[in-house]
């Protein structure tokens, strides 16, 4: 039950701060703090650099008299020890295909221990997925957004082109639009959909249930078989513990009483959790709770960890960090905390296989970390839910900021002052409110009629679904690259992006037309890797100078696989 506070006067500035004056859209990110965009060549720091990057070998640094030096060479090692030198430190091979945990690779048939999140509207394409499921990669479409005879393509599309390998499919809790999660859940069934990544849940619904359980049986040493595996994404301890733990009882029951699953996957439910994989989410693009990841992470590792051995040691639960990771010292930090895997979002966005438009890529180009805000979401106006947009070259935070404002303000639409209105139609909305109503009855009309009978006895609700109109309307815009509307575009995204530009600057990656999404995947991984070995060597008392310690992606890694 959602309680509404009493309307208050419309404050003088939220009228006057209505942002009016299209931003000039960044062209280059050249203003951004940057990293070397090459790494040393020469000396012993260029050696230092090459050495920490042959990750299939071993790396020493040694001291032979005065001088100190590394190595990845044993019979080098060993003439310098036997002519009275030392071993000051070691860090062992460690391929990128070995970070995190492996249990996770093994589940999911993949190379890598690095899921890429869904990104709503389609926007984490067919084509992103399955280039990131050929090279290793687990990619999550996403689903949200899209009306199902478009999943259902796009699952047939990205089946066709992964070449046999594993992917998954965003299922996010539609709170009002059950038959949505029930028409994706079928699309995943008859697609042959391996993963699902859950995302929005407070509580478990029928719907996730049902694909659950649908994978469950028994196994030849007795051990339950979960073929559909669930990597739940969340941000708060309380919904966590609903992944951790088996389906709820009574939705069970329901879906057995309904004939939708069998007695022996009813009864095999109560032997496993919920979900394989928990996301710990915390400062990312879209919706977000901004918990830095170093809380957020240890916490939900210690909550998996109490309730496997509540539970009985079989199914443990992987914990997997996703938020704010777009460089590779933020993914190595990420499995220095103890993530079983890494989730990226808003560093995907800017990649050739996106499906956003042009003129957006390149804004998120130019996106330096503190480039981004909080603006209110188009689900869940009304609750006052937030996401986190780009607010560098567009006017959407400011302005769909300002739209709630007034909605807290106000009546209706009808009780706006006169001035408010006639800026919202020329400027914001620019065509007439009731305009935009009839736009909206027609949408409703088909979509969920129900929203409509509601807010005709009701001027506020009527006026959430207007503004909502601006809202929703404004990712369409962006991701169609509308250039009339480009003060307008709304555009989800972290501070991940900043970080990961200011990282490639100066290299063949600065480019987004160069950004192929699996060569992303790759290098922040790959430089994970060198990131933890020159930790492993600092840790034990080394000092490298810092360019030798920064990984900088200097050609592809992979290409269109
Ligand atoms: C443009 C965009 C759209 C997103 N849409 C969804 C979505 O529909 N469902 C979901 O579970 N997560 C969504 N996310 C979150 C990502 O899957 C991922 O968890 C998150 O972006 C990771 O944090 P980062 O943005 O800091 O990399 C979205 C993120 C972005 C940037």
């Amino acid at each position: 039950m959602v309680t509404m506070t009493s309307p208050q006067p419309v404050p003088a500035q939220t009228v006057s701060a209505l942002p009016q004056t299209a931003p000039a859209v960044p062209q280059s990110p050249s203003a951004l703090p940057r990293y070397a965009s090459s790494p040393p060549r020469t000396g012993v720091t260029g050696q230092a650099y090459r050495d920490l990057l042959a990750l299939d070998a071993p790396c020493y640094v040694l001291r032979e008299g005065t001088r100190v030096r590394t190595s990845g060479d044993q019979a080098d090692v060993a003439r310098v020890v036997a002519a009275g030198g030392q071993v000051l430190a070691a860090a062992g091979p460690r391929p990128a295909t070995a970070l995190g945990d492996g249990a996770f690779r093994a589940a999911h048939g993949v190379r890598y221990a690095y899921m890429a999140g869904a990104m709503a509207n389609g926007i984490a394409s067919a084509p992103m997925v399955a280039a990131l499921a050929r090279a290793g990669f687990l990619a999550s479409f996403g689903a949200a957004g899209v009306l199902p005879a478009r999943i259902d393509e796009a699952l047939a599309a990205i089946v066709r082109d992964a070449a046999g390998a594993p992917f998954a499919c965003n299922l996010i809790h539609s709170p009002s639009e059950a038959a949505l999660e029930a028409a994706t859940i079928d699309a995943c069934l008859r697609h042959g959909v391996t993963t699902l990544e859950a995302s929005a849940f407070v509580e478990p619904t029928a719907q996730l249930v049902r694909y659950r359980l649908a994978g469950l049986r028994r196994g030849r040493d007795g051990r339950v078989e979960a073929t559909h595996r669930v990597v739940g994404k969340v941000s708060r301890a309380e919904v966590a513990e609903r992944f951790l733990r088996p389906a709820p009882e009574a939705l069970v029951r329901d879906l057995l009483a309904a004939g939708v699953v069998t007695a022996d996957q009813a009864a095999l439910a109560r032997e496993v959790p919920l979900a394989d994989d928990l996301s710990a989410e915390a400062d990312s693009g879209g919706h977000t709770d901004r918990r830095p990841l170093t809380v957020l992470l240890p916490e939900l590792l210690a909550l998996a960890e109490r309730l496997r051995r509540e539970q009985g040691a079989r199914h443990a639960v992987r914990v997997g960090a996703a938020g704010g990771l777009g460089t590779p010292a933020a993914v190595a930090a990420a499995f220095a905390l103890g993530a079983a895997y890494v989730v990226t979002g808003s560093v995907n966005q800017a990649t050739v296989e996106a499906d956003q438009s042009a003129i957006t890529k390149r804004l998120l180009g130019a996106t330096g970390v503190a480039d981004t805000a909080m603006a209110p979401s188009a689900d869940m106006f009304e609750l006052g839910v937030e996401v986190q947009v780009l607010r560098r070259g567009t006017l959407f935070p400011g302005r769909a900021r300002t739209l709630y404002e007034l909605y807290r303000a106000h009546d209706g639409v009808d009780a706006l002052p006169a001035d408010v209105r006639a800026n919202l139609e020329a400027k914001v909305f620019r065509r007439s409110l009731d305009d935009v109503w009839a736009d909206c009855v027609e949408f409703f009309t088909r979509r969920d009629p129900d929203q409509i009978i509601r807010a005709q006895g009701d001027p506020r609700r009527r006026m959430a679904l207007i503004f909502r109109w601006y809202l929703g309307r404004s990712s369409g815009w962006s991701i169609a690259g509308e250039p009339d509307r480009a003060a307008d575009y709304q555009v989800w995204c972290g501070p991940a992006m900043g970080a990961f530009n200011s990282w490639v600057a100066g290299t063949y990656l600065a480019e987004v037309g160069n950004r192929q999404v699996a060569d992303v995947a790759a290098h922040l991984m790959t430089g994970a890797a060198f990131h933890e070995r020159a930790a492993a060597l600092r840790a034990a008392g080394a000092r490298l100078p810092a360019s030798a310690t920064t990984y900088i992606p200097t050609a592809p890694l992979l290409g269109q696989g």
